[in-house]
């Protein structure tokens, strides 16, 4: 594991997005798996920089987002469909068949879980897996739990996770209670993690992640058994780990 912790957003946002430009020079049919939340946001305006600069091209690079809202329209502003397509889709030359984020409005939510794996396995490992890390310590939306399901599945989502993302919407109440979420099989598979975490209020989470026993309780903990783990902090959310 390569933890680095950096003293200013716009370094750790170069460093993220630089890890994603060099991958996609070295291997233009890169597999990306993308995450949503205000963690990355600095990181793909920085990408977004890196294709205007025209260091990457995304052409033949494919995508495989993290999760998606249940019963939340498309279109809704506050949908992770449009979320990426608002931070980082409608800004490079991503072609829109290579994009794929699970239908948490599909009418057979169970059978998209299944589509959605068998996509990701058609399109071979993913190369590089972007994470942000709850609060909570869960990755993608794998919630603590006693056990943890391997593929994508339907997830009831934890209050805590309720009430983070409640700022994202105008009241708690409008948060919706479910979400389709890639599982930690899927997400362990990748050959590189790219965990990005900021803030004080998560220092304590990453400190036990990272350094803790690994355990279903804490979802990212299960992250210390990968062997191409890169983790960028900024300071707040480093407090503990220097
Ligand atoms: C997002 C996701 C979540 C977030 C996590 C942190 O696609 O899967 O695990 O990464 O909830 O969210 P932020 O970045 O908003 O603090």
């Amino acid at each position: 594991m390569n933890v680095l912790i950096f003293d200013s957003n716009e370094k750790l946002n170069e460093a993220g997005a630089n890890i994603i430009t060099s991958l996609i020079q070295t291997n233009p049919r890169a597999v990306l798996g993308l995450a949503t939340g205000g963690t990355p946001v600095g990181v793909y305006e920085q990408v977004v920089k890196d294709y205007d600069r025209g260091l990457v091209s995304f052409k033949s690079v494919k995508t495989f987002n993290l999760d998606e809202y249940v019963g939340l329209p498309e279109d809704h502003p506050e949908s992770y469909h449009s979320y990426m397509n608002h931070h980082l889709f409608r800004h490079i030359d991503l072609p829109a068949k290579n994009v794929h984020i699970p239908n948490g409005n599909a009418e057979d939510l169970e059978a998209e879980c299944r589509s959605y794996d068998e996509r990701i396995a058609d399109a071979g490992q993913i190369d590089l897996q972007l994470l942000g890390l709850g609060h909570n310590g869960h990755i993608g939306f794998n919630e603590p739990a006693h056990a943890l399901i391997r593929g994508t599945h339907i997830v009831d989502l934890a209050e805590e996770t309720l009430k983070a993302n409640a700022r994202f919407f105008d009241s708690i109440d409008d948060v919706p209670k479910q979400a389709l979420t890639m599982g930690v099989g899927t997400i362990l598979k990748a050959k590189m993690i790219l965990l990005i975490v900021r803030g004080a209020d998560k220092a304590e989470i990453v400190h036990r992640a990272l350094t803790g026993p690994i355990t279903t309780d804490v979802p990212a903990s299960l992250l210390q058994t990968h062997p191409h783990l890169v983790v960028l902090l900024d300071q707040e959310a480093g407090r503990l780990m220097a």
